[in-house]
């Protein structure tokens, strides 16, 4: 799994551990990411870690070849890791919209291509987790190039999922799991620079994207469930804005007064955790 030091992919290999699971994590950090493997050791879990920038091919290339080194290979893959510069698009460099197509889009879609061309070797096949975001079905201004990303993965694991579904051989399946906001330093650490929007709906824990994770991931049979999103209600709500954009105009202002609400709410509640 990648970026799997913190927030949702921290739970999502607790859950996956607490399942009895093999673990490779990678993240950039080695500290933390070695702390928490030890955490899930304590617990009798096998965990491999490594250092790993996701958004260079050869970051990439590492977590694969640790996997297949450490444990001779796996049946789930998740591609979590992923990078948000916050704000309007002509107040960032074209450097910083760069990275986050590098580590959000290009990254997720090679590394997938690698990890179907292993779980095809595999006769009982296996699973591609893609965290997405329900930024990738509405468009968020002051987080065009995050949602175009998110689109773009969104797009590509449903076009993958549909080629691979045809193949003979080992069933690989490809699934997103594609959440609204959730309550990890992502988002809170950039409290002042979230869109409006986003606030407006509800917060959702990591152990709950986690759970999800791990239902896609162990799906017993073909649900046809290519993708799960959280909560629903979002989900039902960015879809609606996407197909009919000029209702989502129309709405946005309101939606965007409950964000700022919801954000005020939660900088008390951060605030008075502090003092
Ligand atoms: N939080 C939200 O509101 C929200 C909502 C929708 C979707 N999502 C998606 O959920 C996923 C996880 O987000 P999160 O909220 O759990 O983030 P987070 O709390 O910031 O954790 C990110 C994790 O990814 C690692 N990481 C970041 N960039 C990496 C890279 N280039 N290579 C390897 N590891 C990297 C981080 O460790 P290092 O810094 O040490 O590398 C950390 O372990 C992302 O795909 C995000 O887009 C989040």
């Amino acid at each position: 799994m990648t970026g799997a030091s913190a927030g949702i992919g921290a739970a999502a290999a607790r859950a996956f551990a607490a399942e009895g699971a093999r673990l490779v994590l990678a993240a950039r950090g080695l500290e933390r990411l070695t702390r928490f493997a030890e955490e899930l050791r304590a617990s009798g879990n096998e965990v491999a870690v490594v250092r790993a920038d996701v958004s260079t091919d050869e970051g990439g290339r590492l977590v694969l070849e640790t996997a297949l080194d450490v444990f001779g290979g796996f049946d789930v893959w998740v591609n979590n890791a992923a990078l948000h510069h916050r704000g309007p698009v002509l107040d960032l460099s074209p450097e910083s919209l760069g990275d986050m197509v590098s580590a959000n889009l290009r990254a997720p879609i090679v590394l997938t291509r690698l990890a179907v061309e292993h779980l095809r070797t595999r006769p009982e096949g296996g699973t591609v987790v893609q965290v997405a975001s329900l930024a990738g079905f509405v468009p968020v201004p002051g987080s065009a190039v995050y949602s175009a990303t998110k689109f773009g993965l969104r797009v590509f694991s449903l076009a993958l999922d549909e080629e691979l579904r045809v193949l003979p051989g080992p069933c690989v399946r490809v699934r997103l799991v594609s959440p609204g906001p959730v309550a990890t330093a992502f988002l809170l650490d950039d409290l002042d620079r979230v869109a409006d929007l986003t606030f407006s709906q509800p917060m959702s824990t990591a152990e709950a994207v986690a759970s999800d994770i791990v239902e896609a991931a162990f799906e017993a049979s073909d649900s046809g469930k290519i993708e799960r999103t959280r909560p629903w209600r979002s989900g039902y709500l960015a879809t609606l804005a996407y197909v009919w954009p000029r209702l989502g105009r129309w709405a946005r202002p309101m939606l965007e007064r409950g964000g700022r609400r919801m954000r005020e709410r939660l900088r008390r509640a951060m605030d008075g955790q502090v003092t």
